[in-house]
């Protein structure tokens, strides 16, 4: 009951957000990979745009949060599973290290100052992963079980 009511909520934050941008469509985005997910919204003030499939069986979502950006610039996404704000928040983060290779890991946001070093958040995250491509940084992940 508490994983499909925290389903629901995630649900309900992520379909929030279309109504921000209703006539924007991000479902044609052609992933390098050939990924395909059943909802998206774009996120116009940070050229950014977050697509999911929520499967409730297992209560999980598989995201995609993709984001215009340089090639040494980072993304972050991130929910927070309490309430509205940054503080409280657990984020997924992206960047390209210096040895070249795009990386991609969970870290939580306690305070205004966080330090934004790999570490694990209060939701279950696996399958993180991370690409570059046509000037946009992608971060794929599966949220859950929510529970
Ligand atoms: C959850 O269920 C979906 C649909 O059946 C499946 O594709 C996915 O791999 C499952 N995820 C996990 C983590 O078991
Ligand atoms: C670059 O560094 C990251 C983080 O330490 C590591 O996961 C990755 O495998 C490295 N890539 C190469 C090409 O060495």
């Amino acid at each position: 009951m508490a994983e499909t009511s925290r389903l629901i909520l995630l649900i309900c934050i992520l379909t929030s957000l279309v109504f921000i941008s209703p006539a924007q469509t991000c479902l044609d985005y052609p992933f390098p990979g050939g990924e395909v997910f059943h909802s998206c919204t774009h996120l116009p003030v940070l050229d950014a745009s977050l697509h999911w499939t929520s499967f409730p069986s297992n209560s999980t979502v598989q995201i995609a949060y993709r984001a215009a950006q340089t090639p040494t610039g980072w993304i972050a996404w991130a929910i927070n599973p309490m309430g509205t704000g940054m503080v409280g928040s657990q984020a997924l983060v992206a960047f390209c290290h210096s040895n070249g290779s795009m990386i991609a890991y969970t870290t939580p946001i306690p305070s205004y100052n966080p330090s934004m070093e790999p570490e694990e958040i209060s939701i279950p995250v696996s399958d993180i992963s991370t690409v570059y491509v046509n000037n946009e940084m992608i971060i794929f992940a599966v949220l859950g079980p929510l529970d």
